[in-house]
């Protein structure tokens, strides 16, 4: 039997209640955030969880983030340190993912941190997602909702072309408005940035006093593996004009054929950065070019995604 293409509902109290109820007996709803879409379960169910790594096609060694309806949810699954705090006040609800210590007694299916000691939280600002929470009363284990290894979706329509026939719904709002996954940063011993996002490095040690390291060892967030949110077609980043059968997207004053920014504002930029991929990829161009985008505030993430999707 095929599974049906996935319903599109407009957000509203009815895409809510449909999308609790499919939770509630195990399933997964894609469900926007403030970052991406994500594709979210009941993190206390490993069947609901094991569910969203196989519509994702996801290695199992990648674990998922966790999204809580506010910070006492989350100290009930984490352990959280005085830097955690501090960060929870300034960042929550909104982009930042904590990789905290696991309680012991924390009632999270061992699949979604794939056994690990430790659990990378959020409390998200999004409508959707947070009405979700409360409709459920659960935390909601949720990655971006793409196959895995594919570009991350910022419209329900990236969502439905990614999971079509793997999924049963997608509450629909619109785009994200910031258009990059979350800032992951792991606390509970020396601060480390696992993966640059919204919420800039300088900012998180400015709050926590402190310098943050880079990502260590390897595969501590898997999801930052070389290629990752990659195009179908091959990627030439810093292009200032298109080669031949090259899609440009531009930037600033490098117009191209589709723009991040006219004005050069990497937050635009930022939000806008996947739904350009994609068109990109779905267009009758063989290839895609990239302007620069400066390195500074979100374009650092920016540029960590984009040289990620041009690695194959
Ligand atoms: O903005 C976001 O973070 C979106 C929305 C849906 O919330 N989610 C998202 O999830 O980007 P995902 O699964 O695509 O990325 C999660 C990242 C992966 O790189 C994973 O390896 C890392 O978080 N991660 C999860 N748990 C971890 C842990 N315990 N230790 C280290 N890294 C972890
Ligand atoms: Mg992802």
């Amino acid at each position: 039997m095929t599974a049906p293409n996935p319903r599109i509902l407009p957000y509203g109290e009815a895409a809510i209640a449909e999308g609790a109820a499919i939770i509630a007996a195990g399933g997964c709803v894609a469900t926007p955030t403030e970052t991406v879409y994500g594709l979210a379960a009941d993190a206390t169910n490993a069947e609901a969880v094991a569910g969203i790594y196989a519509a994702k096609g996801r290695p199992s060694f990648n674990p998922l983030i966790v999204h809580v309806a506010d910070r006492r949810a989350a100290e009930a699954i984490a352990m959280f340190d005085r830097d955690a705090r501090a960060l929870a006040d300034a960042f929550w609800p909104g982009p930042l993912t904590m990789v905290l210590p696991l309680r012991p007694d924390a009632p999270i299916a061992g699949l979604v941190t794939a056994g690990l000691s430790t659990v990378a939280i959020r409390v998200p600002q999004h409508r959707a997602m947070q009405a979700l929470l409360a409709a459920t009363g659960k935390p909601l284990a949720a990655p971006s909702a793409n196959a895995s290894g594919t570009l991350s979706p910022t419209r329900a329509a990236h969502v439905a072309a990614s999971l079509a026939g793997r999924i049963p719904l997608i509450i629909d709002d619109g785009a994200t408005n910031g258009g990059i996954e979350s800032t992951i940063v792991a606390l509970g011993g020396e601060p480390r940035l696992l993966r640059p996002g919204p919420v800039a490095a300088a900012d998180i040690e400015r709050e926590i006093g402190r310098w943050l390291g880079g990502a260590g060892e390897a595969i501590e967030a898997p999801g930052q593996l070389a290629s990752h949110y990659a195009p179908r077609k091959p990627l030439r980043l810093n292009a200032t004009a298109a080669q031949d059968g090259e899609w440009l997207i531009g930037f600033g004053a490098v117009a191209g054929d589709d723009s991040l920014s006219n004005t050069g504002d990497v937050t635009q930029a930022a939000a806008r950065l996947f739904d350009a991929l994609h068109r990109a990829d779905a267009g009758d161009r063989a290839a895609i070019a990239v302007a620069p985008v400066p390195e500074e505030g979100v374009g650092i993430a920016i540029n960590d995604r984009l040289r990620r999707a041009a690695t194959r």
